[in-house]
């Protein structure tokens, strides 16, 4: 598999938005209100002129992609992870991972942070997945926060109450 990552600072944000918002209609499905998109081509956009996305490609097309940032108290943090749902499970994922771990650990961060978003109430099979997958590649639970203290704004449009859990990894 030529798998190749790399943080593109030209890459086609309306290609990249359309994937990741097909990607997280599906796993995060009766999280939000019918028609909530991730994102959209104009934050993606941004995302890519600060050197901030890293995308997967195979063969040249792109199959995945990644955020990466410093946090102004210089953790690293990931988010905006997807893999192509044509490419599942060939390891797309466990390479983006090493990629932002690797991004975040030559930016000097001591530590990686991540954040998942569950429901408060109920169990979701693609939040179980991660939370066990994340676990395996050493991030530990670190903070509980109700998503309407986190991000107001956003919560009318929840179908249904969530928590942002927050993950760390020493990197
Ligand atoms: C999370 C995601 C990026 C993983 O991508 P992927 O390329 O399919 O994953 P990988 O092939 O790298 O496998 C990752 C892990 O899942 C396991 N896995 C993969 N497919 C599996 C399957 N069908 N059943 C059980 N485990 C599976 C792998 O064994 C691996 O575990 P390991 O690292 O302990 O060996 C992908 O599922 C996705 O896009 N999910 C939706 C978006 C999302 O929820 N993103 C995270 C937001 S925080």
């Amino acid at each position: 598999m030529a798998l190749d990552i790399s943080v593109e600072r030209s890459a086609d944000a309306a290609e990249l938005a359309d994937l990741i918002n097909r990607v997280y209609a599906d796993a995060e499905k009766g999280l939000w209100q019918p028609g909530t998109d991730r994102t959209n081509t104009a934050e993606v956009d941004s995302v890519i002129r600060a050197g901030e996305l890293a995308v997967a490609r195979l063969d040249g097309a792109v199959v995945g992609a990644v955020r990466v940032q410093r946090l102004a108290d210089g953790e690293g943090e990931f988010g905006m992870l997807v893999a192509s749902p044509e490419h599942r499970g060939v390891g797309i994922g466990r390479e983006l991972v090493a990629f932002a771990e690797g991004w975040a650990r030559a930016a000097g961060s001591p530590v990686m942070q991540l954040e998942l978003l569950v429901p408060r109430t109920w169990t979701h099979p693609v939040k179980e997945f991660l939370r066990d997958w994340y676990t395996r590649l050493g991030y530990r639970e670190v903070r509980r926060d109700p998503f309407e203290l986190a991000y107001p704004v956003l919560q009318p449009r929840l179908a249904t109450d969530c928590d942002f859990v927050v993950y760390h990894k020493e990197l």
